[in-house]
Order: C-alpha cells, then structure tokens, then sequence
C-alpha cells in the first residue's frame, strides 16, 4: 500500500547552486545535506507538505506531450509548486534570470493559473507554478 510520495529525486550538477535554488529562490524548507557513502551520493533534502502525482496523456494525440512522449517515451515529465500570488512569483522569478515557456500564467487543470519554468533555468527539471482558483 502505497501511503505517501517520500521524496522525487533530481540529479544536480552542483549542489550548493541547487539548494540555494529550491532554499532562497522557492522558499522551501531545507533540511539539510547528508552524505549516503553507500550509495556514493551526497543529498539534500527539502521536505513538502501533501501532494499529488499527475499523470499527463497527450489530448486527441496533440500537444506538448505527444512531442515529449514521440522523444522520450515516458518518464519524469514536470515538478509542480503550488503557489499562493504566482504573479509575484513570477515576477521575482525573472527577476533573478528564470526563463518561462510563456510570458503570462495560462489555465490547466483545476482551473489553477499555471506557468512553467523553462528546463533550462533549472538544471533541465521542467517545474511547474500554479495557483489554485480562490
Ligand atoms: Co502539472
């Protein structure tokens, strides 16, 4: 039985650059570093509150998806931050050099605002902003 999503893991060219990233400029809470010498890795680890796992399918065989499915097959396709003023976010984003696949948030699923930050802004994760309709 599956009960929760423990952890997604990103591979990341530099470490320190990253949890500053998901630190200062997404404001999550960092929990710190912690060498597995086992596993040969070091890790950082930021802890969330609940989620959600999405699964995306191309809409009539068209879109984004069909493309990244045609490439890749499948896989890890998006993180997704849920934020609470994405307009200011976005802002304070670009601000700090972040690239955006479109100039404004558009509507996704839930009826959220949603934007994407371009991959690579960010070590080639495609990430996700939304905000929920009030
Ligand atoms: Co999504």
């Amino acid at each position: 039985m599956i009960v929760a999503l423990d952890h997604i893991a990103i591979a990341v060219p530099d470490l320190e650059k990253s949890i500053k990233r998901f630190l200062e400029d997404f404001g999550l809470e960092y929990k710190g570093t912690e060498d597995v010498p086992a596993a040969k890795t070091s890790t950082a680890f930021f802890p969330l509150p609940e989620t959600s796992i999405e699964l995306v399918h191309p809409l009539n065989g068209e879109g984004p998806i069909a493309g990244y499915l045609e490439k890749k097959g499948g896989g890890l396709h998006h993180l997704c931050f849920r934020s609470d003023d994405i307009d200011a976010d976005v802002a304070r984003l670009r601000e700090k050099g972040y690239r955006f696949l479109s100039d404004e948030p558009t509507i996704g699923a839930h009826n959220c605002r949603v934007i994407f930050i371009h991959p690579k802004s960010c070590d080639g994760v495609l990430i996700e902003l939304n905000q929920p309709p009030k």
